[in-house]
Order: C-alpha cells, then structure tokens, then sequence
C-alpha cells in the first residue's frame, strides 16, 4: 500500500510585525480587548506578494526534504487571497521555482485550504497519479482587509508555510481526515469585493467589505471541529490520549481551548502560534507545524492532530502520522527582501488607497491600485 509520507517543511513569515497598540492607534480597541477575545498580541504584514511568500516557503521545504525542483510532480497552491485569478497561482509558483514538471493547481476553501489541498495531494499520491508533492498554505489578507472594521481588522494576519509529501511504503502521512461543509452558514463570512462578479455587486474592487457574524462562526467552529475530530479518530481506531501533538487552525484561542479540551486532550499538547501571528487563514496550520518541528514538539512516529474551520463554513480534521526524521537534510538561503516599511506604515498605506479609491470611483474615474509595482506587490 502506498502513503504520502511529510518530508519537507518549510515558512515565509514576512517580517514586519503589527501590534494590539499598532492597531489601537487607529481603531476604537485596546491591547486588553483583543488579548482577552482572541489570545493575539501581533501579527505579520507582507510588503511582497503571495507568490513571493510561497516561492520562499516551497525553496525552504524542498530544500529540507531533499528534493530538487525538477523533481516535483504537483504544485497545490491553498489560498482564499490570490494576487491574480487568471493564470492562476500555482503556475507561478511553478515558474519561479523552475518545476517544469510539475502539474499546477490552486485550492480554496478559506482558512481549510492548506489541509483540504494535502488531502486531494495526498489522494493523488496514494493513487499513483504523482510521486511526490508541494502542499502551500499562503494568504496575503492586508491589502484586502477593510482596516476600519475593528470587528475583523484585528484577527488576520499575512504568511505562508509549505510542505512536501513523497510516497512511501511506510504508513506515515495523512492516515486518515473528515472534511465537510455547512453550506447554510456561507453568509456568517462574506468578503465582497476580493474578486467574482456577483459579490462585487455595488463594491468597488479593492475596497473591500466584510459580512463578518463572529459568535455564529465562533459556536459553529467549535462544534464543527469537535465532531470532526472525533470522527476521524475513531475512523483510525486511535484514542483522544495517544495523540501526540494538536496542530489546530488558530482563529481563536478560545476556540481552540474549547475543541480540545472537548476532544479529551490537555491543551499542553497544542501548537500555539496565535499569540505571534494572529489568524493567516490557509497558512496557520502549516507555519504551526513548520515552528512545532522546529521547537523539538514533533517526535519521530509522533501521532498529529489537525483540526481547522474556514469560510464556507468548510471545516476538517487531519490525523497525521509523522516519519522517522524531524530535521531537514538541506537548509535553503531563499528569503524575502528587507520591508522598506513598518507594517503600520503599510497598513496606513492601504488605508489612504482605499479611500482614494473611493474618491475617484465617486468622480467616474477608473478604480485605484492599491499598489504599485515598486513596492513589490504584483497582479492587483
Ligand atoms: N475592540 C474593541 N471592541 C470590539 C472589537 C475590538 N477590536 N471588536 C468588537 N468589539 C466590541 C463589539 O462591538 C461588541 O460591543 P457591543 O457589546 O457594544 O456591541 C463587544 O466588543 C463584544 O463583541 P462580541 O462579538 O460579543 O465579542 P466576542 O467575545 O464574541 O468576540 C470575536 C468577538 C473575537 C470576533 C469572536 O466572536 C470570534 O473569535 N469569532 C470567530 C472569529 C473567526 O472565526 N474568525 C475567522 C473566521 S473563518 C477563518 O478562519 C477564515
């Protein structure tokens, strides 16, 4: 029998750093309020683009599985916050890292991208369609954010994390998931105006609106990941207390106690990144995972826990045996460029865009760039 054994892991956490009191400069909220709600201190603002993020975090996994680029045979991009829609993301990813044979495809269903993207690589790997894999969690949430919003301008963060699967006759890998939807809650987390048509409807592009119910998403998250975690272990035949490690998708700290601790697991056994990098969407789970690795917390044959939950309301649970090693062969010297700007310099940035935007829709001119090419950012 073949499994998708995790060989390479790998993060791109840009480095500029927004604070609780960065953000009480401009908005009605404290470091006390988002501390005590949500668990966060800070969280990353990127002054690259996606694809940038993703390149580096691919280079960094690769390099640690061993693997060249050319050696790849799929690229699965997770992402609800793509720099461009056509072509899509993956193939740049494959461009910049020169994997011609690599097959290219991109994946979102929210903040679940990253684990519903390693079931579908991990399927095609057991089928034999593909040997080996790069798996990306990427969002790039700050240009797209309604910073104004205090209900979801502090929650989201920017970053990326990569992993590579290969197959193996060893039972490592995905062992087992539940992946599901509730449908009926789509409207509890809208984004109008990131892209499509029918959204965008009256919303200038760029200048973007949150639907955002945050207890209704907050009560079915918790109960979501619950039942999925119980389902999946029971699938595997695998007791609450032999679970090594939880690796949970970090939109809340009190979210997180509650589905652990519900599941009959002790929250010392929990990855937390929340407190350093807020919610990054698709990228949470694999940058936790990359820092639980790197912290000594992944054992050889330890048993991985994954839950997570996004808009859609997609949700899942992962089990995940890890293999015998849990330090990269090779170390890759890819890394972004220096940020010309503190993340709160950016974030005021995008803001005045916004407004400007705003103003010049209202005088029939064409809608604004946010950015501009020099400032790195691409395919706005
Ligand atoms: N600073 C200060 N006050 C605030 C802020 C803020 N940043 N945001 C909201 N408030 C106010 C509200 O206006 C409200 O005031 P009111 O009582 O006068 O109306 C008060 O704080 C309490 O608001 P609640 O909604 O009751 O706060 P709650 O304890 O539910 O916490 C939170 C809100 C943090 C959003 C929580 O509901 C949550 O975490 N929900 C889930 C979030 C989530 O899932 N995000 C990700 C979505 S999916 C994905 O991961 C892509």
């Amino acid at each position: 029998m073949t499994y998708a054994a995790i060989t390479g892991w790998g993060a791109c956490l840009p480095p500029s750093v927004l604070s609780n009191d960065d953000l009480s400069t401009f908005l009605d909220t404290t470091d006390e309020w988002i501390t005590t709600r949500t668990g966060m201190k800070e969280r990353r603002i990127s002054h690259v683009s996606a694809t940038e993020m993703a390149t580096v975090a691919a280079r960094r996994a690769l390099a640690c599985a061993g693997l060249d680029p050319s050696e790849v045979e799929l690229i699965v991009y997770g992402s609800c916050s793509n720099d461009e829609q056509v072509p899509n993301s993956a193939s740049g990813v494959q461009a910049a890292l020169g994997a011609t044979r690599a097959a290219a495809m991109d994946l979102n269903t929210a903040c679940t991208s990253f684990l519903y993207g390693l079931s579908a690589a991990t399927g095609m790997v057991r089928s034999g369609a593909v040997k080996s894999a790069v798996i990306i969690g990427v969002e790039l949430i700050s240009p797209y954010m309604d910073w104004d919003n205090r209900n979801v301008s502090v929650l989201f963060g920017d970053g990326c994390a990569a992993v590579v699967i290969q197959a193996t006759d060893q039972p490592e890998g995905v062992l087992g998931e539940q992946l599901g939807c509730i449908a009926g809650a789509r409207h509890t987390l809208r984004v109008r105006g990131i892209g499509g048509a029918y959204a965008n409807h009256g919303v200038l592009f760029g200048d973007t609106q949150w639907d955002f119910d945050g207890q209704e998403i907050f009560k079915r998250a918790v109960h979501a990941m619950i039942q999925a975690s119980a389902s999946v272990l029971a699938k595997c035949g695998v007791r609450p207390e032999e679970v090594d490690l939880v690796v949970p998708h970090q939109a809340n700290l009190r979210i997180i106690e509650a589905v652990v601790t519900r599941t009959g697991i002790p929250m010392e056994k929990v990855m937390l990144t929340v407190q350093r990098y807020g919610n990054m969407s698709a990228a949470t789970v694999p940058v936790a995972l990359t820092e639980a690795v790197a912290e000594g917390r992944v054992r050889p044959g330890s048993l991985i826990l994954m839950p997570a939950f996004g808009a859609g309301l997609t949700y899942c649970a992962h089990l995940v045996r890890w293999g015998a090693r849990v330090t990269p062969l090779s170390v890759s010297e890819a890394t972004l460029p220096p940020s010309p700007t503190t993340a709160l310099e950016r974030v005021m940035a995008i803001r005045a865009g916004k407004v400007g935007a705003m103003a010049r829709s209202g005088a029939g001119l064409q809608p604004a760039r946010l950015f501009s090419a020099q400032e790195g950012i691409v395919g706005r």
